[in-house]
């Protein structure tokens, strides 16, 4: 039962993520579409047969791994060794270092951004006073216009909406949150009792803004030859190098950051991003290319994210190159489902954390039996473990411990931090974790 409600739960995210505003039909073309796409990169990258992915679902045969005593030996890259053996023993080496981890993040898995990125132009189109639960605010809708005249064929906005509470006396802190695209009329289901996490950064007298990331670059590889990676490649389809979705989103946070640079309301310098799941992952891979952002709160984001991708539990590799996901990296990452493995990935997902150092990272996650094991808890804090040595180094600090917390152990004190709540595929409950957490940085 237990497991089929996590199911339940999964597949709902999922649909209400990707599909829900669109029709069977829509949705039908949208998939063949994402499968053509997905085949000319393999075509392009001289790949014949991919391997596929185990199913998330637990009941089916060929069910994800979901036990510990069944994850292989595996060997990770050293983030404090260069690719030519030499080891890493101060700061000044660790900037080199950190550019060839970058590199090899841009060429294997992410993708580069191009150099010919337009302006964007920030247009306030609605601003309004008015109440979130108790308090009063100011809620001010944005648009980020896209130039395209290199393209007029194809238009980009990016939505964003910025609540600041009313009478501050200074300029204040703010929460980038990448929100979902839920169809008209629809309310998201709140998760548990107790204010919402609106509510609860009103209560510390903080902004928050909501940047929605299919505005400007749509969720599947339908999407790749629109949107601002396909305005960009004037609706060509893609190059192996050329960037993903998690990266056009995370440039989006980028482009919001320099509005609020803009905003006096908001104090740029105390910017911090939160997503869950996909959106997750686009939060650490935020955090690891935009340096102006002061702290990340990353909402189990699993594969693709802030989990040990060697490790064979919960999702895989072989998930993440199919059809149906592919879109989010470079194209070139699909190799590594064939004839590649991830073994031969040069980077693991504890070198996306190190990229982000020194700044705080929070890793989230819910519990096993309520989440499911799809995005792989332990994984994720593994990738934090071993991201460590690394902000330790630079003189900050890293996780207290390498043996996996109870549920619901705060270790917040490095700038490294994780807790596992015990809600399900949601940030919820550990919101006034993180607020305590940021405080200490904010405040
Ligand atoms: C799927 C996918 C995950 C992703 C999740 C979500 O489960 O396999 O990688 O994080 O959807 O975004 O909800």
């Amino acid at each position: 039962m237990k497991k089929l409600c996590c199911l339940l739960i999964f597949l709902t995210g999922l649909y209400g993520s990707v599909f829900a505003q669109f029709s069977q039909q829509a949705r039908d073309s949208l998939n063949k579409l994402s499968r053509e796409y997905h085949q000319a990169m393999m075509d392009k990258l001289g790949i014949s047969e991919l391997r596929h992915g185990p199913s998330g679902n637990p009941e089916a045969p060929n069910a994800a791994n979901s036990k510990e005593a069944n994850v292989r030996e595996y060997t990770l890259p050293d983030p404090l060794v260069f690719e030519d053996g030499t080891k890493v023993d101060n700061a000044q080496d660790w900037q080199r270092r950190e550019a060839e981890i970058r590199e090899l993040f841009n060429r294997e898995m992410y993708g580069r951004l191009p150099d010919n990125i337009p302006e964007v132009n920030w247009e306030i189109i609605n601003e309004a006073d008015t109440l979130e639960g108790d308090y009063p605010v100011t809620v001010k809708t944005l648009r980020g216009v896209i130039d395209n005249s290199s393209y007029p064929e194809i238009e980009v906005e990016i939505d964003f909406t910025l609540t600041v509470p009313q009478n501050a006396e200074k300029p204040v802190p703010a929460m980038i949150h990448f929100g979902w695209n839920w169809p008209e009329g629809f309310t998201p289901p709140r998760s548990g009792e107790g204010p919402t996490w609106k509510e609860q950064l009103l209560e510390q007298g903080w902004a928050y803004g909501e940047l929605i990331p299919t505005s400007y670059q749509a969720d599947n590889g339908a999407g790749l030859t629109e949107g601002i990676i396909g305005l960009t490649n004037k609706g060509e389809r893609r190059d192996p190098e050329d960037w993903g979705t998690l990266r056009a989103w995370a440039w989006g946070a980028s482009r919001t950051l320099d509005y609020l640079e803009t905003d006096s309301n908001v104090d740029a310098d105390r910017v911090g991003i939160e997503g869950l799941s996909r959106y997750g992952k686009a939060a650490i891979v935020a955090m690891a290319y935009e340096p102006r952002l002061a702290i990340g709160f990353i909402g189990s984001s699993g594969a693709g994210g802030t989990k040990i991708l060697r490790r064979n539990l919960g999702e895989q590799v072989e998930n993440l190159a199919s059809s149906a996901e592919y879109h989010w990296f470079a194209g070139n990452f699909i190799k590594y489902a064939g004839p590649l493995t991830v073994d031969d990935l040069p980077v693991d997902a504890h070198q996306l954390i190190v990229i982000c150092a020194t700044r705080p990272v929070f890793i989230s996650v819910g519990a096993p039996d309520v989440e499911g094991t799809w995005v792989d808890a332990k994984g994720m804090f593994l990738a934090g473990v071993h991201a460590s040595p690394v902000y330790e180094l630079l003189g900050a600090g890293g996780l207290p411990t390498d043996n996996f917390p109870p549920l619901g152990a705060n270790l917040d004190e490095g700038e490294i931090a994780f807790r596992q709540h015990e809600g399900g595929h949601t940030t919820g409950p550990n919101w006034s974790y993180f607020i305590e957490y940021a405080r200490s940085y904010f405040e």
